[in-house]
C-alpha cells in the first residue's frame, strides 16, 4: 500500500490534480499498486475561510503516515501576502527537509521546441535545485518599513551541509543513470561568501567522481548556454533561486510550462510531487489547463513509490499525445483538460 496526500490547491491546481488522480487510479486498477489517496482541504479557499494554512498536526501526519504528497499549485490574488503558499509549499520543503528539487528538462517532440533544429536527444537534462535554503528561508528583515529610509534585507543562507548534499545528489544521480557530466552554476564572481562555498564543495565532490565530467558556469552564462547549446547539458546543480529561474527557461525548451514536472525529494522519506507551473489565474476555471505536467509528475511519484516502469509508460503516452497534437490550446491543440487525460489513458491501453 502507498498512502498519498493530495493538495490540489488553487486555480488550475483544482483542475489538473483530479486528472492526475484519474490517471493514477487507472494505473492502480490495472497493476494493483495499492494506492490510497487522502484529499486535504488546504489552499487559498481554506485560508480565506478560517485562517488555516498548514496545521502542525498535518505536517506530523505527512512525516509519519504518508509515502508521498501530490500537489497542484498555490497562489491566489485574494491572498497577496502568499502566506498560505509559504506555509504549505515552502513549509513542506523545509520541514520535511525535501532538499532535492528534481526538475527534468526533456524534449519529447521536436516540433515543440522553440529552438531551430533541436531534436529530443539535444534537450535531455535534469536540474538538481537546492530546495531548503538559499534566498528562500525568510532570513532577514525590514527596518523603518514604509518610510523613505526603509531597509529590507533578504539574506542568502548557504550551509556546508546543504550545499554538499545537493551537489553529492547530482553526482550520485549522474553515476547511477549513466549521465556524463554535472554542471554547477553559481554567481561566485559577485557573491564571494556563499558562492565561494559552492565552488569549494563542488571541487571536492567532483574529485571523488573522476568518471563524471564536472564543469562550472556562472548562472547568467548558464541561461545563455541553455538556449545556445542545450546539448551541452546533462545534470545541472544550482541553488534554490537560480534553480527556480532556469527551470522555467528549461520548461520552454521542452515545449512549455504545461509540460514541466518536478519532485521535491528526501531519498527514503515522504516526498512531494508537483507540476512546475503555478495556479495560472489567467486561465483557471475554463477547463483548458494542460494536465501533462501533472501526469509527468505523477510518473515521478510512481518511480518514488517503486514503479519506474510506469513512469516510462506515462512518458511514452505523453509523447504520443504531443506527436498526435492531442493537446490543449496553449500548445495549438483543441482538447480540454480532461480530454487530454482521456488521450493519455488511451495510449496506455486503459480507456
Ligand atoms: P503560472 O505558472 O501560474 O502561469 C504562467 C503562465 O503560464 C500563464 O500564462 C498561465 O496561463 C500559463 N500556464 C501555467 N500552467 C499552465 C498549464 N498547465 N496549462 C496551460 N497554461 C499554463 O505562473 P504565475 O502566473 O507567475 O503564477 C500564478 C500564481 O501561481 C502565483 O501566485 C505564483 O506565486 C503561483 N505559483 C505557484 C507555484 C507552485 O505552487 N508550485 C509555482 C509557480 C507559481
Ligand atoms: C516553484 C514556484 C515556487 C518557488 C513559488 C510559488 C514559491 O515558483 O515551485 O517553482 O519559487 O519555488
Ligand atoms: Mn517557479
Amino acid at each position: 500500500m502507498a498512502k498519498i496526500a493530495v493538495i490540489a490547491g488553487d486555480g488550475i491546481g483544482q483542475e489538473v490534480i483530479p486528472e492526475g488522480i484519474r490517471l493514477l487510479s487507472a494505473l492502480d486498477g490495472a497493476h494493483g499498486l495499492g494506492l490510497v489517496f487522502e484529499e486535504l482541504d488546504l489552499g487559498a479557499e481554506r485560508y480565506l475561510r478560517d485562517g488555516t494554512t498548514l496545521p502542525p498536526e498535518t505536517m506530523e501526519r505527512f512525516r509519519t503516515e504518508f509515502d508521498a504528497i501530490f500537489l497542484g499549485a498555490l497562489g491566489d490574488r485574494r491572498v497577496p501576502s502568499n502566506v498560505h503558499a509559504k506555509d504549505i509549499l515552502l513549509g513542506c520543503r523545509f520541514q520535511l527537509d525535501l532538499f532535492i528539487n528534481l526538475r527534468p528538462i526533456q524534449l519529447l517532440d521536436a516540433r515543440r521546441c522553440p529552438l531551430k533544429g533541436k531534436e529530443p536527444a539535444d534537450i535531455d537534462m535534469i536540474v538538481f535545485r537546492e530546495n531548503t535554503e538559499g534566498l528562500y528561508t525568510g532570513v532577514g528583515g525590514q527596518f523603518k518599513r514604509g518610510t523613505p529610509e526603509e531597509v529590507a534585507i533578504e539574506a542568502e543562507l548557504n550551509t556546508r551541509l546543504g550545499v554538499e548534499r545537493i551537489i553529492r545528489a547530482a553526482f550520485d544521480y549522474a553515476e547511477r543513470h549513466g549521465r556524463s557530466s554535472v554542471c554547477m552554476a553559481d554567481k561566485s564572481n559577485a557573491m564571494r561568501h556563499g558562492h565561494d562555498l559552492w565552488q569549494r564543495v563542488f571541487r571536492v565532490v567532483a574529485e571523488e567522481h573522476p568518471s563524471i565530467e564536472a564543469f562550472h558556469l556562472f548562472v547568467d552564462v548558464l541561461a545563455m548556454e541553455m538556449v545556445r547549446a542545450p546539448e551541452r547539458f546533462d545534470v545541472i546543480v544550482t541553488n534554490n533561486l537560480f534553480g527556480d529561474i532556469v527551470t522555467d527557461l528549461g520548461a520552454q525548451l521542452q515545449g512549455g510550462i504545461g509540460l514541466a514536472a518536478s519532485g521535491n525529494l528526501h531519498p527514503g522519506r515522504v516526498s512531494l510531487f508537483e507540476p512546475v507551473h503555478g495556479s495560472a489565474p489567467d486561465i483557471a476555471g475554463q477547463g483548458i489547463a494542460n494536465p501533462l505536467a501533472t501526469h509527468l509528475s505523477a510518473g515521478m511519484m510512481l518511480t518514488h513509490l517503486g514503479h519506474p516502469q510506469l513512469e516510462a509508460e506515462i512518458q511514452g503516452a505523453v509523447q504520443r499525445c504531443l506527436q498526435l497534437d492531442q493537446v490543449t490550446r496553449e500548445l495549438g491543440g483543441e482538447l480540454a483538460t480532461s480530454a487530454v487525460t482521456d488521450a493519455v489513458l488511451g495510449h496506455l491501453g486503459l480507456s
